[in-house]
C-alpha cells in the first residue's frame, strides 16, 4: 500500500475518486505490521495520533474506567467535549495513568451556547480536566443561524495564543462556514471533525479540506453503532479475509485514507480490538468496495451542520 501513497486523486466537485486513499500531500507513514499509532502533523506543526479513543455517549459514572482501559491497552488520544458531561472521569482518569502528560493528546469542544464566552468555557473545561492545556479545542457546531461562530474562532486563536491549547478546529464546518472564519481572521482551523463513515462519504468536501490543508476527523466512524453496516458484505467478506471484524475494517478503511479516528466504545473487548487494527491492510480492491457504499446525504445519521442552532 505504501507506493500508493501520494498518487492524485483528480477529484472534482460532486463525484466521488476512483482511488480513496492516496491524496495526501504531506509526509505520511503507514507502518504496516507494527502496533503503533501513527502521528499526523497539523498544520500549526503540532502531531496528532491518527487514532484515538472517543467518549461521547460514554457514562460520566464509567467514563474515568473506560479511559483508564482505553489508556491502558495503548490509546493515548481522547476526545471529549464539554456537553458529554464526562470531562472529570477523563480527567481523573489521565490524573491516575501515570503518564507524562506530553505523551497524551487530549480534545475537548465548546459547547454551542459558550459561543461569545470562550475563554471562560474553556477554564472551566481545563478545571474538569485537572489540565493546564488542552491539545486541541473545537468549536463544536457553526450554528449559523446565531453568527457567533466568527467570533468564537476569534476567541479560540486567543486562547491558542495564551498556551490554554496547543491547537484550535473546529466540528462539522461546512466550506462555507471555513471560509468565513479565515476570511475574518486569515487563521485556518488545524482539524474539522465531521460526521463521516461509509456511508457518509463526502468527498468533494473532504477534498476542499485536504486542500486547505485542514485535516479531517471522523465522528461516528463506525456509523454510531445506529446503521446495518457491520453487515454490509464488501465489510463482513474483507472482516473474514483478514480475520478481524467489521468495526476493525470500517477503523482500517478510514486510517488508510489518511482521517483522524476516534471510536467509541463502552466495553473493554471492543475498546481493545479497536485499537488491535496495525497487523493487516485492506487491500486497493477492498478500499475500492467499502468507497462503493457511499449513501451520500442519505447515509447522514446525525444532525446537519445548517440545522444545530
Ligand atoms: N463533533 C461532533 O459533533 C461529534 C458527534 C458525535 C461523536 N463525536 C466524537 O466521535 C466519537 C466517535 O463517534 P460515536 O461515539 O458517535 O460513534 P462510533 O464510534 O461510530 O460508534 C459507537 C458505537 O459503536 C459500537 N462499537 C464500538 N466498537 C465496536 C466494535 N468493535 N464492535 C461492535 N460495535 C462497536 C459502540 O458500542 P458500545 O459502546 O456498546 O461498545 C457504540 O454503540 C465520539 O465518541 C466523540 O468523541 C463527535
Amino acid at each position: 500500500m505504501a507506493s500508493a501513497l501520494g498518487e492524485s486523486l483528480n477529484i472534482t466537485a460532486g463525484s466521488r475518486p476512483e482511488k480513496v486513499y492516496c491524496r495526501l500531500g504531506d509526509p505520511f507513514l503507514v507502518k504496516l505490521g507494527a502496533m503503533t499509532v501513527d502521528k499526523i502533523t497539523l498544520n500549526d506543526g503540532n502531531d496528532i495520533p491518527q487514532l484515538g479513543f472517543g467518549v461521547f455517549q460514554v457514562d460520566p459514572e464509567k467514563t474515568e474506567e473506560l479511559v483508564a482501559e482505553a489508556l491502558r491497552v495503548g490509546y493515548r488520544h481522547i476526545d471529549t467535549a464539554a456537553i458529554y458531561g464526562n470531562e472529570e472521569g477523563v480527567g481523573r482518569a489521565i490524573a491516575n495513568s501515570g503518564i507524562p502528560r506530553e505523551e497524551l493528546f487530549v480534545t475537548t469542544k465548546l459547547w454551542n451556547d459558550r459561543q461569545t464566552d470562550a475563554a471562560a468555557a474553556l477554564d472551566e473545561s481545563l478545571e474538569k480536566l485537572g489540565l493546564d492545556y488542552v491539545d486541541l479545542y473545537l468549536i463544536h457546531w457553526p450554528c449559523p443561524d446565531n453568527g457567533n461562530y466568527v467570533e468564537a474562532w476569534k476567541q479560540l486563536i486567543e486562547l491558542r495564543d495564551a498556551g490554554k491549547t496547543k491547537s484550535i478546529g473546529v466540528s462539522n464546518f461546512e466550506l462555507e462556514h471555513l471560509e468565513e472564519i479565515e476570511t475574518h481572521t486569515e487563521v485556518r482551523p488545524a482539524v474539522n471533525q465531521v460526521e463521516l463513515h461509509p456511508y457518509l462519504q463526502r468527498w468533494r468536501e473532504l477534498d476542499g479540506f485536504r486542500d486547505q490543508n485542514i485535516r479531517i476527523e471522523a465522528w461516528g466512524p463506525l456509523g454510531q453503532g445506529k446503521t446495518d453496516l457491520f453487515d454490509q458484505p464488501e465489510i463482513a467478506d474483507a472482516a473474514k479475509a483478514h480475520n478481524v471484524s467489521p468495526a476493525q475494517v470500517i477503523i482500517r478503511w478510514h486510517l488508510q485514507n489518511g482521517i483522524i479516528v476516534f471510536p467509541k466504545s463502552a466495553t473493554p473487548e471492543r475498546i481493545a480490538e479497536n485499537f488491535d487494527v496495525f497487523g493487516f491492510e485492506l487491500s486497493d480492491d477492498e478500499m475500492t468496495a467499502i468507497t462503493a457504499l457511499d449513501r451520500g446525504e442519505e447515509g447522514r445519521g446525525g444532525t446537519h451542520p445548517a440545522d444545530m442552532n
